[in-house]
């Protein structure tokens, strides 16, 4: 019988680069994909037809049985979640009791039905939070300081996946992936953010003003391509219950990367610092020790910080070329 695979979160920039992957590299398998009747399907478009979308609230226990009862999969992304920090601080009831929520449905729902998958665990970086600048990089046994609701609810999926795994024997893969980013990525984060900006202001839809937030903040940032490969290899090779490190190894700050996009463009550009953009507490260092992971699975990253931000950039002029985005209000 075919392997069955399901992706919580296929339409987010992760989940649509795993499944290109997943249909690239073990093509016999069958994908499934949740998705919210609201969500936006530009990142899935090109999918239509190789994969199986499911319409899918994961924060309705009853629709997540019915999920798992109908896919009975193998291996689990699962990628689902509100993943913008600044979102967590209006919010914090949503992000907390969403992330936590539905992976305690998804849970809940293979107990139920009774399948023994393998699991990744899409958890972040910024469950670290307040990283003492001794201690970069980090590696999996430093100490979890969360700085945003979102973090805690990251922390809460953390802990969960290891109680279950602790529990019920589940194949729990507790993946801590830094930030990733490349083409497809939600413009809201500041990689996409910036780089939207500029292919609009190329575009003459926007005055030559860049507004940005926090430019001394440190990242460690990936190719989402890569990443999704770094969860492919986790559910063929880690050990179930423990925690990977998924990270480049080299930080930048943001202003690194705000000088990086304004090198490839010929517009001329003023930066405006947005007070609005500034955060009640930021993370001001991330730096990942990827060691652990790339010991357990091969894994040897492919883009240079260089190509997936050029890749990111381009992806924003190809967006405001086919007319495909709206543009930004501020
Ligand atoms: N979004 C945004 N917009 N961030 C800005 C801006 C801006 O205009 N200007 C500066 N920043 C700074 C933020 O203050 C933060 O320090 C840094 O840029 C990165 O912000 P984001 O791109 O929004 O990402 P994040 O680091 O908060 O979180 C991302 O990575 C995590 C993994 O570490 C998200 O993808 C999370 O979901 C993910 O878990």
């Amino acid at each position: 019988m075919k392997k069955r695979v399901l992706i919580t979160g296929i339409t987010g920039m992760a989940g649509s680069h795993l499944a290109d992957l997943l249909l690239a590299e073990a093509p016999d398998y069958e994908i499934f994909g949740t998705k919210r009747w609201r969500s936006s399907l530009t990142n899935v478009a090109h999918l239509e037809g190789k994969v199986k979308f499911i319409d899918c609230n994961l924060t309705d226990s009853t629709a997540c049985l019915k999920l798992i009862e109908t896919t009975r999969p193998d291996y689990v992304f699962h990628l689902a979640a509100q993943s913008f920090v600044p979102h967590s601080w209006q919010n914090p009831n949503a992000t907390l009791s969403d992330n936590i929520m539905m992976q305690l449905h998804l849970f809940e729902a293979i107990r139920s039905v009774g399948i023994d998958p393998v699991i990744q665990i899409a958890l972040s970086s910024e469950e670290y939070g307040k990283v003492l600048p001794h201690e970069a990089p980090v590696n999996e046994n430093n100490p979890l300081r969360p700085l945003s609701p979102y973090a805690v609810s990251k922390v809460a999926q953390d802990m969960l996946a290891y109680q279950y795994n602790q529990s019920y024997g589940f194949k729990t893969i507790r993946t801590r992936a830094f930030n990733h980013e490349g083409p497809r990525r939600g413009e809201v984060f500041v990689t996409s953010n910036f780089a939207k900006q500029i292919a609009e202001i190329e575009a003459g839809l926007k005055p030559p003003q860049l507004k940005v937030g926090n430019l001394n903040a440190r990242r460690d940032w990936s190719d989402v391509r890569d990443v999704a490969r770094a969860y492919w290899l986790s559910v063929q090779h880690c050990v179930p219950g423990e925690e990977y490190v998924i990270a480049s190894g080299q930080t930048r700050s943001i202003q690194e990367l705000l000088d990086f996009l304004l090198s490839q463009t010929k517009s001329k550009i003023e930066v405006v610092v947005d007070p609005t953009r500034l955060r009640p507490s930021d993370v001001e260092l991330l730096q990942g020790d990827p060691s652990k992971f790339i010991k357990a699975t091969g894994w040897k990253p492919r883009y240079t910080f260089e190509q997936t931000m050029g890749d990111l950039l381009e992806y924003w002029r190809e967006q405001i070329r086919s007319g495909s985005t709206a543009i930004s209000v501020s």
